[in-house]
């Protein structure tokens, strides 16, 4: 099938804004950059990249008459809280397994930020002490076996809803988006600049700009920053549901290797644990342009693009786009690196 005829259920407003960030460039002093706001582009408890993944999921969901989303995250996930969100809104019910991927060690950690409000959405949300890994988990398994054994229907959605077949959809769709609003702003993003964790918002976009560039004959970078610090497993995964989703939308050639481009540098050693650069990063988009971005996924891919630019790798005559992918909920478990 082609893109737009999957079926699609709106969760979001409709296209994610989109801004120049004139004060942070001009202080870089090199390429401009804009931003894409996934952040604020939906009603549901805030929204988030998730969201408009799973707009090109729910239509399974509804097709198959489950009646209790089912999925899996850390304790501080946005993922989660968007499942948690959509089961809301669908006025389905929804279990979460909530694991320790972040060695964080703050008594409100698993209390406030995106817990809370997927406690607050009505979510069954149930902590569990495994670390962090973006597979397929047996918490996760379990809690469907749970579900099904108390008489429910469930739905399974992995960790970011990446090894879902339908997982990269709604950033392929990004891509096309991005085209329009293109058009309307009359301005051309040869970059992109996105954080990759368990890869389907990257992939995604890999397989939507791929068929975009197939319909205009333009090239762009598609440059995703590892926040995973686990480089191996997230290229594997960008690179395994960019082909996948490159497949599901008819693109009709293989990906080319130039264009699956994950970069590390800007994660430090753990998942979770900000380092110097995503510190001064967020401290940057907050001071220059109010725009907020937190610790574990946007800090560290606004740091990637800072470098990026002040280095030139992204040339001074380049328009970039930042997508921001949302995650501000998660900031009250990190007070104490602003106190
Ligand atoms: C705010 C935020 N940014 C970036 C990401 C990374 O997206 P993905 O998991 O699709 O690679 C996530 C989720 O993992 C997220 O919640």
């Amino acid at each position: 099938m082609k893109l737009h005829e999957f079926p699609r259920h709106p969760l979001t407003f409709g296209p994610s804004p989109v801004h120049p960030l004139n004060r942070l460039s001009d202080h870089l002093g090199g390429a401009r950059i804009w931003a894409k706001r996934e952040d604020v582009s939906s009603g549901l408890a805030y929204g988030g990249n998730k969201v408009r993944k799973l707009e090109y999921i729910v239509p399974d969901v509804l097709a198959s008459g489950a009646d209790t989303l089912v999925s899996i995250g850390g304790y501080q996930s946005n993922h989660t809280r968007q499942v948690a969100a959509v089961a809301a809104y669908l006025g389905l019910k929804c279990r979460l397994v909530q694991e320790k991927w972040v060695p964080w060690e703050d008594p409100v950690n698993d209390k406030v930020g995106n817990i809370l409000l997927s406690r607050m959405l009505g979510a069954d949300s149930r902590l569990d002490p495994h670390g962090f890994d973006i597979g397929i988990r047996d918490s996760w398994k379990e809690a469907l076996a749970e579900v099904e054994a108390g008489g429910g229907t469930p739905y399974p959605i992995p960790a970011g809803a990446s090894e879902h077949p339908l997982g990269g959809l709604g950033f392929a769709n990004w891509a096309f988006e991005v085209a329009e609003q293109e058009k309307a702003l009359g301005v051309f993003f040869d970059t992109i600049v996105v954080c990759t964790v368990t890869g389907s918002t990257h992939a995604g976009m890999i397989a939507g700009f791929a068929a975009l560039e197939d319909l205009t004959g333009v090239r762009r970078r598609v440059i995703g920053i590892d926040a995973s610090a686990t480089i191996d497993k997230t290229r594997d995964q960008v690179a395994r549901i960019a082909r996948h989703t490159a497949e599901l939308i008819e693109l009709g050639r293989d990906l080319r290797d130039d264009e699956i481009t994950v970069l590390e540098g800007w994660a430090g050693d753990l998942y979770g644990i900000p380092v110097d650069s995503t510190m001064e990063a967020i401290r940057l988009g907050a001071q220059f342009e109010a725009m907020i971005t937190d610790p574990v996924y946007e800090g560290k891919s606004l740091a990637g693009l800072v470098d990026l630019v002040r280095s030139g790798d992204i040339p001074a005559s380049s328009t970039v786009l930042y997508a921001h992918l949302g995650g501000q909920q998660a900031i009250n478990a990190y007070h104490r690196l602003w106190s």
